[in-house]
């Protein structure tokens, strides 16, 4: 699946609950012999009593190809239901004799056999069926049950034919349904997203990744409608169904694959496609009016050179004739990688080069690149099961960098991943109660806990440690391995330790690859232990130390690890501006001489290649900062952002002191570049929650307001005063933080500027002169500087906008006004569904929150709310954010008083999903105060002794 959102909200609050019945009922399959007298002596029976209470498949059959037909009705029924009728046969082997069929089947409803059975039960290919006994639905294991009169042959082939309907409900899972308006007509989409344990909610079948099968599809759907499914339509006819006219598409059979990645679509979407000729079709589908305005161009334009990219890479052709990519307005995740028709939230693959910010743009280019990488790694070959999702989705993270890079080599995207991955799975891996990558099988069975794996751990976390292993084999190496790997398990499944057995093949025949271990020992430490270490390099001594990195120093790791948290560390090395090699730590603590030094800087883990964090002695760190005032060139660009970053975390976990990081900010005055200056913004703006309501705010805007002018004149020249773009798309990334930042520590001219160009835009609302990257602090900033008028032209701009990229931005601008009766009324309309939609007032209540007027507002607010929130807006609220949102700058005895009152005074009510929230927000609140007081003197006396 893609990323962004790796759980839609509504499923996230449910989850919970189900996690929770699973517990309770997990129960081990029993396989005894019993001795049945009625049988022949000689064949036992097999016991299969409670085998549907399992959630996992006895692995009794072994599904060759079904035949589906599914019938959408886009219009509601007389009950005001929307539903889907469908009837679907699937043909399996028997590969261990058994009595019983269980086949998942979740929320569907059966037309009964006049046996009064749920399915018909044929042999094919002279095979002759038993007679079916008894059949039932099992709800909370998600089966059709099939109990037979007599046990089926191994070997045999049968055929299972049944026939239901469904709900074609607004849920986000498997067939659904997504509703727009065009030219103010409303529209329904009948879609899917299998993934991970859906298509049971589509049609009966053996719903695990390990069942592979291919699938035969047929659709019924609306005269003005087209048909797409995983494999080349065949053809469409008209035919008369229950007295009306319909068109029946049929579609050429998929390749061998998992239910989950099986896809279907109905709508009257319309696309544009790669030139004829071309080897493989390329279709980009979306709503008219977005076809039709361009935004499918530049996907169009970029899948074809991505999907060349990944047939050099894994040195294997794509094996379809197709590839659809289709855009939906309703959509869980950032976008799924069906094979042949990928599946996107629109904000992932349109781009309107005039709405369409950089960052919009980018965002495009990595999913798209995301998805294409799995049509190998995912798609022809998959996991055995969920357990092993992360190398799947680590593996695409990591890929999507390549292949996006590939297609836009100007935008130094691999570098990007450092900032946008590794220092994500960094803050989520800091954490006592992480977990490591690789799950027990047998501790994933239920739908809720395999949903839970889709998080930052196996996606940012899985990309940095397989980006890891690329780097100190060497990219051709790790590509060499990979295509052996693709070549042998193609259409099959496989775990972990089959592509760690295919890359040591490649390294034992390829003398110039020289390990201290074999691949499985070095990796399983990273993949099996939560966490990673932070190295201290002691340059006195020559001395390197290895530890587990918690970014909270009073916090226990939840868990034991066979490897006592140690692990097998690359470090590349240089010193004084010298590549050194790699040098690997296999111990907790060893001596490497030529790290010994008294006058040279050493700097480790180059470019983070490896997935762990960097500690010096204190002289170190005097050379290191030293020749970042002097000439921070001689460091590599993602190196000076590493510095930065490890130095802010270090000293939160108290391993240095803040004083240290502080100073890794002081060379930010001749710094043009964006990684270290986004490192360093993200890290100060704790800075900031934890001090604008103190003294402290002044001198630390007055200590950045030295740092960032430099940067803003920098850019105002580049730009010809503000009126061109930078050309280079990390400087136009940085252009933004310059105005932001400058706008928050008062760069004279500044405020004037955001100003004017807003109301340049009111004065003429069909001619927005701020350019895109620009919308979000410009909105922002002119609305905070504004008062009435400007926030009452955002608000129409917003509720006129029909582009959800910018309808966003100007949600976010609103939030900025320092008016606490624009904010107030704006609270207000959070929860009014005909202002602000349902999916948003989250996003709304915590956006007002960070404003630091709006902070005690929004908490007032929830407070006052509390009951009224949690029963209206109980399944489109995610509480967690919204809790550790408002509660994110506290950091006071009277915060703590009142947040643990609130505790109190709720308990009857109740927090939703947010009773652990309300816990998280009560320990950090306790932590901010520690740091604040542990801190506030220290910074305040840095910051005026270092500000100019
Ligand atoms: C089959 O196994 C179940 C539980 O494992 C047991 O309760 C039941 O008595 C067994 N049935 C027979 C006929 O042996
Ligand atoms: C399934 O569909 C395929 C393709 O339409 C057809 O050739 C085959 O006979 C069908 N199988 C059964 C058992 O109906
Ligand atoms: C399935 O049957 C249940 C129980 O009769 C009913 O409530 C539900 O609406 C039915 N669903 C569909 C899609 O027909
Ligand atoms: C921070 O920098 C100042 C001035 O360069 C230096 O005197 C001080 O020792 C540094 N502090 C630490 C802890 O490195
Ligand atoms: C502005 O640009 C000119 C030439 O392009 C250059 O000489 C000058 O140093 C620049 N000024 C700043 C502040 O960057
Ligand atoms: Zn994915």
């Amino acid at each position: 699946m893609g990323k962004g959102l790796y759980i839609s909200k509504s499923v996230g609050i449910t989850l919970i609950v189900l996690a929770v019945a699973a517990v309770a009922t997990i129960i081990a399959l029993s396989v005894v012999f019993h001795n049945e007298k009625s049988r022949t002596v000689e064949k036992p029976q097999i016991n299969e009593t409670d085998q549907w209470k399992s959630y996992r498949l006895p692995g009794t059959l072994s599904p060759q190809y079904y035949n589906i037909t599914l019938w959408p009705r886009l219009v509601p029924d007389a009950n005001g239901m929307y539903i889907f009728t469908g009837h679907s046969g699937v043909a399996f082997t028997c590969v261990k004799e058994t009595g019983l069929i269980l086949i998942h089947s979740n929320k569907l409803n059966y037309t009964l056999t006049p046996e009064g059975h749920h399915a018909k039960l044929t042999g094919l290919e002279g095979a002759e069926a038993p007679a079916i006994k008894k059949t039932w639905l099992e709800v909370e294991t998600q089966y059709l049950v099939i109990q037979l009169s007599e046990t089926l042959q191994v070997g045999k082939i049968y055929w299972l034919y049944m026939e239901f309907q469904g709900e074609l409900a607004n849920d986000l899972g498997g067939f659904y349904r997504s509703e727009y308006f065009e030219n103010g007509v409303k529209k329904v989409v009948a879609t899917t997203q299998m993934q991970p344990t859906d298509a049971r909610k589509a049609f009966p079948c053996f719903d695990e990744p390990a069942m592979k099968a291919v699938f035969h599809m047929t659709l019924i759907h609306p005269l003005d409608t087209v048909a797409l499914s995983n494999g080349m339509d065949k053809g469409t006819e008209t035919i008369t169904l229950n007295n009306q006219q319909v068109l029946q598409t049929k579609f050429d059979p998929t390749e061998k694959m998992s239910t989950y990645l099986l896809a279907f679509v109905v709508s009257d979407f319309t696309f544009i496609r790669s030139p004829a000729g071309a080897e493989v079709l390329i279709r980009i589908w979306a709503r008219r009016e977005a076809i039709e305005a361009g935004q499918g161009d530049y996907a169009l334009t970029i899948t074809g050179n991505i999907l060349d990219f990944f047939q050099n890479y894994y040195n294997s052709k794509y094996p379809l004739s197709k590839s659809d990519q289709i855009a939906l307005p309703d959509f869980s995740a950032g976008a799924m990688e069906n094979w042949g028709l990928i599946t996107y939230r629109e904000t992932a693959l349109l781009y309107d080069p005039i709405m369409s910010s950089n960052g919009d743009k980018e965002w495009v280019t990595i999913v798209i690149s995301h998805e294409l990488a799995h049509m190998w790694f995912g798609n022809l070959v998959t996991m055995k099961w969920w357990n092993d999702l992360w190398l799947n989705e680590g593996f695409a993270t990591y890929a999507s960098y390549l292949g996006a890079d590939y297609a836009q080599p100007s935008w130094n995207l691999k570098d990007l991943m450092v900032l946008k991955e590794i220092h994500k799975a960094f803050a989520a891996d800091a954490l006592a109660t992480s977990h490591p990558l690789s799950s027990l099988e047998e501790d994933v069975k239920t739908p809720a806990q395999i949903s839970a794996l889709f998080d930052t751990i196996t996606y940012s976390k899985g990309g940095a440690v397989l980006r890891m292993l690329s780097e100190f084999l060497s990219e051709p190496v790790f590509a060499r391995g990979l295509s052996a790997y693709l070549k042998q398990f193609a259409y099959g499944n496989t775990v972990y330790t089959d592509l760690w057995g295919k890359l040591q093949e490649v390294v034992d025949a390829d003398p110039e690859v020289n390990l201290p271990a074999t691949i499985t020992e070095i990796m399983n430490r990273w993949i099996l232990q939560m966490g990673f270490p932070v190295v201290t390099i002691d340059t006195q001594t020559g001395s390197i130390t290895q530890n587990h990195f918690l970014l909270d120093a009073d916090t226990k790791p939840s868990r034991s690890s066979a490897y006592n948290y140690e692990w097998f560390v690359p470090i590349k090395w240089m010193k004084s501006g010298t590549a050194m090699g790699q040098h690997w730590l296999l111990e907790k603590t060893a001596t490497h001489d030529p790290m010994k030094t008294n006058s040279e800087w050493v700097l480790a883990n180059v470019n983070v290649s490896g997935f762990y964090r960097v500690n010096y002695d204190p002289q170190n760190w005097e050379r290191l900062l030293s020749q970042l005032s002097t000439d921070h060139s001689d460091i590599p660009v993602i190196s000076r952002a590493q510095i930065v970053d490890d130095a802010f975390n270090l000293a939160r976990a108290k391993i240095i002191s803040t004083t240290v990081a502080l100073n890794t900010t002081k060379f930010l005055s001749e710094e043009k570049e964006y990684m270290p200056w986004e490192a360093a913004v993200k890290n100060l703006n704790y800075f900031f929650l934890m001090f604008d309501r103190s003294e402290v705010y002044g001198a630390l805007q007055k200590y950045l307001r030295g740092k960032v002018q430099p940067l803003v004149e920098y850019f105002r020249n580049v730009t010809s005063d503000w009126t061109e773009i930078p050309s280079s798309h990390t400087d136009q990334y940085n252009q933004v933080n310059a105005i932001t930042l400058g706008c928050t520590t008062e760069v004279e001219g500044l405020a004037d500027l955001t100003k004017a160009w807003f109301r340049q835009w009111m004065e003429n609302p069909d001619k927005n002169p701020i350019h895109s990257n620009m919308k979000t602090t410009v909105y922002c900033n002119a609305i905070a500087a504004g008062g009435a008028a400007e926030w009452e032209f955002g608000w129409k701009m917003y509720k006129n906008s029909s582009n959800a990229a910018e309808a966003d931005k100007l949600m976010y601008g609103l939030s900025c006004t320092k008016k606490p009766w624009l904010l107030n009324r704006y609270l207000d309309y959070s929860l009014d569904p005909d202002m602000i939609r349902k999916q948003d007032a989250t996003y709304v209540i915590v956006y007002i929150a960070g404003n630091v007027i709006g902070q005690p507002l929004a908490w007032d607010f929830i407070r006052a709310k509390w009951n009224y929130i949690l029963n209206d807006y109980g399944g489109s609220l995610s509480f967690s954010r919204l809790i550790l949102g408002v509660t994110k700058r506290f950091s006071t005895e009277f915060e703590l008083e009142q947040l643990q009152q609130f505790k109190e005074e709720n308990v009857a009510a109740g927090f939703g999903s947010a009773a652990q929230a309300v816990d998280q927000a009560i320990e950090t609140t306790k932590a901010n105060m520690k740091w604040v007081s542990e801190n506030k003197q220290l910074v305040m006396q840095w910051l005026t002794e270092n500000s100019a």
